[in-house]
């Protein structure tokens, strides 16, 4: 049996060998190839992102980049073709996390955590992922977690993503910094979406965009509450801004107009809200009963990650709760959702539907997700590569990509319903 290899830089040196000595590169390739896996290998999630943008800046191209929708392998094919096709500055806002990044590569290290236990022989021919979310039935469990001004990375933006979302069955939740109304996003995708708060300091601003949600017919509000104190340092964003030869200015006048040219602030008094207390740092547990008192929208609560906090959520009155660390973009807790969600299912025991998100980005990740008690996985950057990359034909490929993966990981699982998928469906590694 080989030997089990921890050291990264062994296996650095192992794999340039192996490519090495590979005929099918030409050498020219080769010299890129190394760089860019040497770089790749390195641990931070920083210098990958910064990887894909040089290549990109050089006018490289990865000898695995697709050129259609249609030939994506798995999701991360569309990173690499949004890399190119993104202005640099508007890709570093997409890949950023926060600080050194510790819990946007969390995210996906705590996947390696959990193993699948497959039942074999099972009989599960017909595969129904339907899920239930406050009396509404999803064909599918996948949900298109809230993402704010999409047409930095396509033009149609928010339009394009609801086309695909309405098309392929799947909830789109819009986020407040949209650049696309909510009037105009419920027409694209063909029904009403759940909507994202971000409340700021004053509550007359956000009573009006709530009002505004409702008057469209979102029947669900989703509270963000994992960056009202604010967020750490995005250092991915500011290197990558750096890269980019267009002047800034000529589209972002200045920060202080930054929700002025927000659609959903139209005729709406920002002048109000405090720049120095962000989306709400002045806010606590009496403004989500104030929120819950003054509508009729079902009120779930995004960015929870501990048993502490779910608690609370259900003692002020929320519908749901979304387990999320905003995809390593808010607090670098350096821990994983797929972590935090058994304390905060447990804390819950039922009461709510538990949904979760950040670092998803395959059948089987969504599948450890269900297994550890969410009712829905939402994802974030995939569907964001996905529309950088082609536009609504890109979302809707990655979306029906990761419903078939879920498809195929459930029949090998013998789990034929969302409701044969428990917590016997995984283990966990020890040490
Ligand atoms: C470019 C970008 C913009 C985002 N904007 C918002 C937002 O406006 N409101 C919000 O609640 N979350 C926002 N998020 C966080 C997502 O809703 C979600 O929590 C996160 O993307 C999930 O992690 P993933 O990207 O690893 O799938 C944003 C994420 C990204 C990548």
């Amino acid at each position: 049996m080989e030997p089990v290899v921890h050291d990264s830089s062994l296996q650095r040196r192992l794999f340039l060998r192996y490519l090495a000595a590979s005929p099918l590169l030409a050498q020219s390739v080769m010299a890129e190839t190394l760089e860019t896996v040497a770089k790749s290998i390195r641990p931070e999630a920083t210098s990958s992102s910064l990887r894909l943008l040089g290549e990109s800046l050089q006018g490289r191209r990865a000898p695995w980049q697709i050129e259609s929708p249609e030939e994506a392998r798995s999701v991360f094919d569309f990173e690499t073709v949004a890399a190119n096709r993104i202005p640099p500055a508007h890709f570093g806002f997409l890949q950023t996390g926060v600080d050194g990044e510790a819990t946007l590569r969390a995210n996906r290290e705590a996947f390696g955590d959990l193993y699948l236990n497959p039942r074999v022989l099972s009989g599960s021919g017909q595969i129904d992922m339907g899920t239930e979310l406050f009396g509404q039935r999803w064909e599918t469990p996948i949900v298109l977690a809230p993402a704010g001004s999409q047409r930095a990375f396509n033009p149609e933006g928010e339009l394009a993503t609801a086309r695909a979302a309405g098309k392929q069955g799947n909830l789109q939740i819009l986020s407040t910094v949209s650049t696309t109304s909510v009037e105009d996003v419920v027409t694209a995708y063909g029904a009403p979406v759940w909507y994202q708060l971000y409340p700021t300091s004053n509550w007359a601003i956000a009573a009006t965009l709530v009002a505004r949600a409702e008057a469209a017919g979102c029947p669900v509000l989703v509270l963000t509450v994992d960056s009202l104190a604010g967020e750490g340092t995005k250092e991915t964003q500011a290197r990558a801004k750096s890269l980019d030869s267009r002047p800034c200015s000529a589209c972002h006048p200045s920060p202080d107009t930054y929700l002025a040219r927000k659609p959903m602030f139209n005729g709406v008094d920002i002048s109000a809200a405090d720049p120095a207390l962000g989306w709400g740092a002045n806010l606590d547990w009496d403004f989500v009963r104030q929120l819950k008192a003054n509508t009729s929208m079902k009120l779930v609560i995004k960015g929870i990650v501990t048993a502490h906090d779910a608690e609370r959520c259900l003692e002020n009155g929320a519908d749901g709760i979304v387990v999320s660390n905003h995809g390593g973009r808010a607090v670098e807790t350096g821990r994983g959702t797929l972590a935090c969600l058994p304390e905060v299912v447990e804390a819950v025991s039922g009461q709510v539907p538990v949904l979760v998100d950040s670092g998803f980005r395959r059948g089987t990740d969504i599948f450890k997700g269900l297994a550890l008690g969410a009712t829905a996985v939402c994802i974030g950057r995939p569907y964001l590569w996905g529309l950088g990359a082609f536009g609504q034909p890109g979302v809707e490929s990655v979306l029906s990509l990761l419903r078939n993966e879920l498809e195929v990981v459930m029949r090998q699982m013998g789990t034929s319903s969302l409701s044969e998928i428990d917590s016997r469906s995984v283990g966990r590694h020890r040490g």
